[in-house]
């Protein structure tokens, strides 16, 4: 990993840094900051996460990190604990990163931020400063500020913005570091701690910090959610969206990032944060009516692949058994929190199919209540057995050169969907498939 050459205990001034909690923006965040330099204590409350990082060992699929973190452990600088308050301590900068899930009405359930805030308020430094990194409701920079009852401690947000399957590389290279806070000299120090990252620094208000997060990721909603919506167009017009994504993406004002049609977005982020920020619209007697039609495209796409699954399974899913390659909500991760491919899989079952199912991060002996009822295979050859169609709805690399000769040999009938428009379907269709695709047929 080239990057691990590169800022190598280069800081100059090392600042003692707490990370609460060891997730997906808690891992690699305390990882950045030992590697630059500074002083990290993690704190994980659970066991299992603890002792595997502690081993040099990852907790989450995610490339790279595992190499970080045993280079981190080497330099001594990363101590990973148990307890929040005793992380705290000494801390001139304590980072909250614990999870925010889906709560009731789309709010984001706080109580994970509430419970830290409780644990480290008495333990805290004078002059500690606690940022914020969940992604939270606007105004929670203010109730974090409340619940920790300090006057002689600052509270700033700082969003994160990395993608689970590159959080180190998008931690490392990130578009842009934003803090916000009402003092912004702080809002700088924090920023600071990222100055090796290169990015440019957005300093703001802790709510304009808040909602830029949420901003950024219902912008990506709705730019998925148009060509998926326009995937849905090519279909009924007879037209290539494959081709329609060449044709608009060389426009720079439209770009090519982000405008894959797929399954419909999901993971533990997107779904989430735009139920939220319809949730904090309505707060304030607000609407966003395209961020409530992005969400209702999503999920009428996954009804629209569902819909052309039958028509290739010969008009009805009763009975049909239905071979799904890939669980995950993308490539590259283990996550299967709002997976497309989980919902589809629904939906088929829900109208009669039976589904064996194949990905390469979901042991055959997978019990998770989000796998139940699926027959789980270990090969793409075992779950295409005696099926009626084969259908991709994760873009494993794995799945990108079929031996369609072989799977046709054991198929109940040759017949693909491609729902991630990763393969070439004039190769499907010389092995004598028909072959669909997002958008192309
Ligand atoms: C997202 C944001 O990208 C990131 O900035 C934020 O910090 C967290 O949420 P992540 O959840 O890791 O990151 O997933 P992302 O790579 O953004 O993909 C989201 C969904 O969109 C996935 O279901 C993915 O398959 C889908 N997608 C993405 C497409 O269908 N087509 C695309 O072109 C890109």
């Amino acid at each position: 990993m080239a990057i691990l050459g590169e800022h190598k205990g280069a800081v100059e001034h090392p600042r003692r840094v707490a990370v609460i909690g060891a997730g997906y923006v808690g891992i690699p965040t305390a990882l950045l900051l030992s590697h630059f330099g500074h002083q990290v204590v993690l704190a994980e409350r659970d066991d299992y996460r603890r002792s595997t990082m502690q081993d040099g060992r990852s907790p989450i699929i995610e490339e790279d990190l595992e190499e970080l973190l045993r280079s981190v452990l080497e330099t001594q600088r990363l101590r990973i604990i148990g307890d929040a308050a005793e992380a705290v301590v000494d801390a001139e900068f304590v980072f909250l990163c614990v999870n925010t899930p889906m709560g009731i009405d789309g709010h984001a359930d706080l109580s994970f931020i509430d419970g830290a805030c409780e644990q480290i308020k008495d333990h805290l430094m004078p002059g500690a400063v606690v940022i914020n990194k969940s992604t939270v409701p606007v105004g929670t920079t203010i109730r974090v500020a409340a619940a920790l009852g300090r006057s002689d401690v600052a509270v700033v947000s700082n969003p994160e913005f990395l993608r689970e399957g590159t959080a180190v590389r998008d931690s490392f290279g990130p578009d842009r570091t934003v803090v916000g806070g009402d003092d912004l000299e702080v809002a700088a120090t924090v920023g600071g701690l990222f100055a090796l990252t290169g990015a440019p620094l957005v300093v703001t208000d802790a709510a304009t910090a808040e909602l830029i997060k949420y901003a950024a990721n219902t912008f990506l909603t709705t730019k998925l959610s148009f060509i998926n919506a326009m995937s849905q167009l090519c279909d009924a017009l007879g037209a290539n969206a494959v081709d329609l994504v060449r044709g608009i993406g060389h426009d720079p004002r439209i770009g090519f990032s982000f405008l894959n049609p797929g399954p419909g977005w999901g993971g533990p982020c997107l779904p989430k944060d735009s139920h939220a920020l319809v949730a904090i619209a309505e707060s304030v007697g607000e609407q966003i009516p395209l961020i409530s039609a992005a969400i209702e495209t999503n999920s009428r796409q996954q009804r629209h692949i569902v819909q052309r699954v039958q028509e290739l399974a010969g008009g009805s899913l009763a009975g049909a058994r239905i071979a799904v390659l890939g669980l995950t909500f993308k490539a590259n991760t283990g996550d299967r929190r709002d997976s497309p491919a989980l919902v589809i899989t629904k939906l088929l079952r829900d109208a009669g199919a039976e589904i064996t199912a194949y990905d390469p991060t979901v042991p055959v002996d997978a019990s998770d209540d989000d796998v139940k009822g699926l027959t789980l295979c270990a090969s793409v050859l075992e779950a295409a057995r005696d099926a009626r169609v084969l259908l991709i709805l994760t873009e494993w690399n794995e799945f990108r050169e079929l031996d369609f000769d072989a799977l046709g040999g054991v198929m109940a009938q040759r017949a693909v969907f491609d729902g991630r428009n990763i393969l070439d379907l004039d190769t499907a269709r010389s092995a004598h498939f028909v072959a669909w695709g997002i958008g192309r047929s």
